[in-house]
């Protein structure tokens, strides 16, 4: 093609389809500006210095001042030196050799700040250019961050598009000043006002609200300062990588598209695929490549480079994650701009039932998340219509029907995090997690907590302390277990939640008896198969604790110690705790040591976890992980007790922040649960009023309904209320507990049969 001079021949860009999409019919297209004489920025520098000799504000000859380490100072050495003007181009020693050769060997004069002032590489800059622009009066200063003649170079390259392509749905841009995206959109929205525009930012930049990180390693992209010539109306989207995302991108670019270019091609090239997975088919994308790769082959094309840098210390997600505004991002992640934009969703599997469930959903949306509930059952769960959440109605006991169902509902980037407050639906949620690219505890290791058997031998393997135990899957088994391993004995099912069918044996045929009929059982309360397999296991006559943590960073955090009640005659049903567990010293360090070895037996690493371990006069003897926040209100005695909110914290760390967690006890909480002691339909609970005058007393609820069906309980599930109390020491709460409860007596219908008081014991 044929031009009279260099500075015509600047643009008119080659427009190339990429391979991105295509299977799917989604076009994606890149403005290969990297194929300008130096880079995109020769547009600019061109619009800004003709602009100013048309006006006059830059005379014939008159120097041209600028402060730029890359593409900039090309396009005003390539531009200004061909008019004519001297060029003094100011940069510190972070400018590649690739461009700083280019630069002289134009004839510029370059200057090289030799140190960083109080405002940093940018400040020292700015000092000299001032020095230079008042040695040599008249000279001019294109200030790109702010001149209107930047965005306005980029109405060439909008109507080339618009000539090469016609209309466009989407355009992805890096941003320094803004100047190219907001130029580019400000021209294609006139003729196309449905134009999706998607910014591309670096982590560490502050020019979508980020902290500043003056230590990021990528250039061209990002800033420290937010320029004028930013236009955040115009911008749908942004999109942040960081140093390792950036650079590996500009590395895929090159060998799967074939194009060597600079990191923000790269990072443009990464966010495309994103835009093209998300898109419908027929959807046109175009994305603009700003440079080169030469001036990076010291750096981004470099393996010595990476490893100086550690680069690869740096996470790296496989997928932009939807943040919310204001969270502070270190990996691929996006936030879009529009208040009336679809929210990052938070996605929980499933719920418990007894109320903390619908409370996380709560606290998801008022965190500013679409709350969603993936359920197959969504009538199980009262009042979930009143927390406003979005239900995904699926088969959550079949993993790949929970993935097609939620990742059909949702887009997958929107997918910001997956929980659950469901036992049952703690490996379904993981597998999920995983499956939209989120971090999350290993699935194995859930499902090795969930199975008690199975447990039990990683403790055994582990040489973690706990009682003498036998697997068993007939009565026969469980005979000769029982025998082997003496009476009494606990039997219980390996894989069901809240004490069901837990139950001290006190000889060999009860026990085989009870095994039979756990085994028998094939489907558990959530349509789930069991293992059908019991754990016949030595009982310990010691006290019984739970010990709470929280796994952040690989690192498991002591929240806190519970000392329980269990009936335990002869089942196992919890009718007390009390938090924090008043514990000499050396056996609180006992218990939390053998917790810390069973977790790490079991490979948990993440999220809340709730153990019980006995305290025997050798010291920790585990009973069981939950790889969960503990139930039976126990979070609710912490908030009492600590002031912290523990579903908030769960649902913090599952949505990839710090979580808040306990850091001490401001006083005790107690919960004694209300046990029916005697069995009938239930007419009504009498004294709730006078305990509930009790001092300490913080809340007495009857959970039951009158004429529900109630016996003294054989699990979890019986329990009919509980009273809530609180006091300074762990006497003043145990005082209040007992007090209230024996003000409480269960009365139940028909022949009236009055109950005894409920059990406290
Ligand atoms: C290589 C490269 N890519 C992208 C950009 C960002 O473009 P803009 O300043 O138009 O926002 C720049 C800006 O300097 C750049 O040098």
């Amino acid at each position: 093609m044929l031009y009279p001079n260099l500075i015509d021949a600047i643009g008119h860009t080659p427009l190339v389809r990429l391979g991105l999409g295509a299977e799917r019919g989604v076009e994606v297209y890149a403005k290969l500006e990297m194929n300008n004489l130096f880079a995109m920025k020769d547009r600019v520098a061109k619009q800004i210095i003709t602009e100013a000799r048309r006006t006059g504000e830059l005379a014939e000859g008159a120097p041209i001042v600028e402060s730029s380490s890359g593409t900039m100072a090309l396009g005003v050495a390539l531009v200004g030196s061909l008019l004519g003007h001297p060029v003094h181009i100011v940069t510190d020693p972070r400018i590649d050799r690739v461009t700083l050769s280019k630069l002289q060997a134009l004839g510029c004069q370059v200057h090289v700040v030799p140190a960083m002032d109080d405002r940093g590489w940018q400040g020292a800059r700015l000092t000299r250019l001032n020095q230079i622009m008042e040695e040599n009066p008249g000279a001019f200063w294109p200030r790109q961050y702010e001149n209107p003649q930047n965005p306005a170079a980029y109405r060439a390259l909008a109507e080339e598009l618009l000539a090469d392509l016609g209309p466009v749905d989407v355009l992805v841009g890096a941003v320094g000043s803004g100047g190219s995206l907001c130029g580019t959109s400000r021209v294609l929205r006139q003729s196309e006002p449905d134009l999706y525009v998607v910014g591309v930012d670096c982590v560490g930049s502050v020019l979508f609200g980020q902290p500043d990180r003056p230590t990021r390693l990528q250039s061209g992209l990002g800033n420290s300062l937010n320029p004028e010539n930013l236009d955040h109306s115009l911008i749908d989207e942004v999109h942040w990588l960081n140093d390792r995302e950036a650079f590996g991108a500009t590395r895929d670019l090159a060998r799967e598209e074939k194009l060597f270019a600079g990191n923000t091609s790269g990072s443009v090239y990464r966010v495309l695929g994103a835009m093209a997975d998300r898109a419908e088919p027929g959807v046109r994308i175009v994305g603009i490549l700003p440079d080169r790769g030469d001036r990076y082959v010291d750096s981004v094309h470099d393996d010595t480079y990476w490893s100086e840098k550690q680069l690869t210390a740096l996470p790296l997600a496989a997928r932009p994650r939807q943040v919310l505004a204001g969270a502070e991002v270190d990996r691929w992640s996006y936030q879009r701009t529009s208040p009336d934009a679809p929210r990052p969703a938070f996605v929980f599997v499933e719920s418990n039932t007894t109320g903390t469930g619908m409370l996380a959903l709560r606290i998801a949306a008022q965190a500013g998340y679409e709350a969603v509930l993936a359920t197959g059952d969504p009538d199980r769960y009262p009042g979930l219509a009143a927390t406003g959440a979005t239900v995904v109605d699926c088969d959550t006991n079949d993993v790949d029907d929970l993935r097609q169902a939620v990742t059909k509902a949702l887009d997958l980037g929107r997918i910001t995090a997956v929980s659950t407050t469901s036992e049952f639906y703690l490996v379904a949620a993981a597998e999920l997690a995983i499956a939209t690219g989120l971090p999350a505890q290993s699935p194995a290791a859930l499902a090795g907590c969930r199975d008690k058997g199975l447990l039990r031998h990683t403790l055994q393997a582990a040489g973690v302390r706990q009682p003498a135990f036998e697997v068993v899957r007939d009565a026969d088994q469980a005979r000769t277990a029982a025998a082997r391993i003496g009476t009494p004995c606990v039997v219980k099912p390996v894989d069901d939640s809240g004490s069901t069918r837990v139950v001290r044996c006190d000889d060999v045929e009860q026990a085989a008896a009870l095994a039979a009929e756990i085994i028998a059982v094939g489907t558990n309360g959530r349509g789930q198969p069991t293992a059908r397999a019991a754990l016949i296991e030595q009982y310990l006559d010691a006290p019984e604790y739970s010990v709470e943590m929280f796994g952040v960073d690989g690192e498991h955090r002591l929240m806190g110690i519970v000392e329980k009640t269990v009936t335990g005659t002869p089942n196992f049903v919890e009718s007390r705790h009390i938090v924090p567990a008043d514990l000499p010293p050396q056996s609180a360090a006992e218990l939390v040591a053998t917790v810390r070895a069973a977790l790490g037996a079991a490979g948990l690493e993440r999220g809340p976890s709730h153990s019980e371990v006995k305290l025997t006069a050798s010291g920790g003897a585990m009973i069981e992980i939950n790889p969960r926040l503990a139930g039976g209100l126990i979070p609710e005695l912490f908030r009492l007790a600590t002031g912290v909110d523990l579903l908030a914290a769960q649902v913090a760390h599952a949505a990839g922040d710090e979580p808040a967690l306990p850091e001490g006890f401001t006083r005790y909480a107690g919960i004694q649960f209300i046990l029916p002691g005697a069995a009938g339909p239930l007419d009504r609970v009498d004294g709730v009023e006078q305990a509930r005058r009790v001092e300490g007393v913080e809340r007495v609820v009857v959970t039951a309904s009158p004429g529900a069906a109630v016996a003294p309980p054989t699990d979890a599930y019986g329990r009919i209320g509980h009273v809530i109390a609180t006091g300074n020491s762990r006497a003043a709460v145990t005082r209040a507990l007992d007090t209230a409860t024996a003000l409480l007596s269960v009365q139940l219908r028909a022949d009236r049969v009055e109950g005894p008081a409920p059990t406290a014991s």
